[in-house]
């Protein structure tokens, strides 16, 4: 997340206004190193490092993390393209929902990834989200990233959030 988050950040406004983001961020960040690949980092500084970006670019903190959620989809696919089940949206997440936690274990042992519960029927799709990050606006992000892949349009209406102290952040959706 945070490697993407600095190729997001260089491609949306350059590599000279992303080194303005990290100056600002780095005096609130836990991680004193800088980030690495195969690296794990707290969650409050990739907070941080959003909030410094949102700032910096006039943006609305959730707006960003949106963004930055269709951003990752394609590359997230392309570092783990065994991820890539069944032939349109609804069967590639209700395929998510049962692969992601168990194979991303394996191949990055200790990852902490959200859980979600996915409901298909003909257009229309419920998904369920569950996380400590309450990172809703990053999922919304890479469900409308994945329906791009899959040249559909994803409409989401949001009845629950775990914002708002719901036990998980709930959507309906229809799929074109
Ligand atoms: C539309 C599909 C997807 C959605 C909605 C989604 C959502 C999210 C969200 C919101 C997070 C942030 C952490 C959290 O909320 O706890 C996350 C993290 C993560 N996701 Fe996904 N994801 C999707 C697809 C994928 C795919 C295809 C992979 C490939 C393996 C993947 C692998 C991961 C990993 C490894 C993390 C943890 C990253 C880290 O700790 O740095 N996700 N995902």
């Amino acid at each position: 997340m945070f490697l993407l988050l600095e190729k997001y950040a260089t491609e949306r406004w350059g590599l000279e206004a992303f080194e303005d983001v990290m100056d600002a961020a780095t005096p609130r960040l836990v991680t004193r190193d800088p980030f690495v690949g195969p690296g794990s980092y707290p969650d409050a500084d990739l907070v941080t490092l959003v909030d410094a970006a949102a700032a910096a670019s006039g943006t609305i903190a959730d707006d960003l993390l949106r963004d930055f959620g269709r951003f990752c989809f394609p590359p997230l696919l392309s570092r783990f393209p065994w991820a890539l089940g069944g032939h349109d949206l609804p069967s590639f997440l209700c395929t998510l929902e049962r692969t992601l936690q168990i194979d991303a274990q394996k191949l990055l042992p200790g990852v902490k990834t959200p859980s979600f519960r996915f409901r298909a029927e003909a257009n229309r799709l419920r998904v369920e989200y569950r996380s400590p990050r309450r990172m809703c606006s990053l999922a919304e992000g890479l469900l409308e990233g994945a329906a791009l892949h899959f040249g559909a349009r994803l409409d989401l209406r949001k009845r629950a959030c775990l914002h708002t102290g719901a036990d998980a952040c709930a959507w309906d959706g229809t799929v074109t």
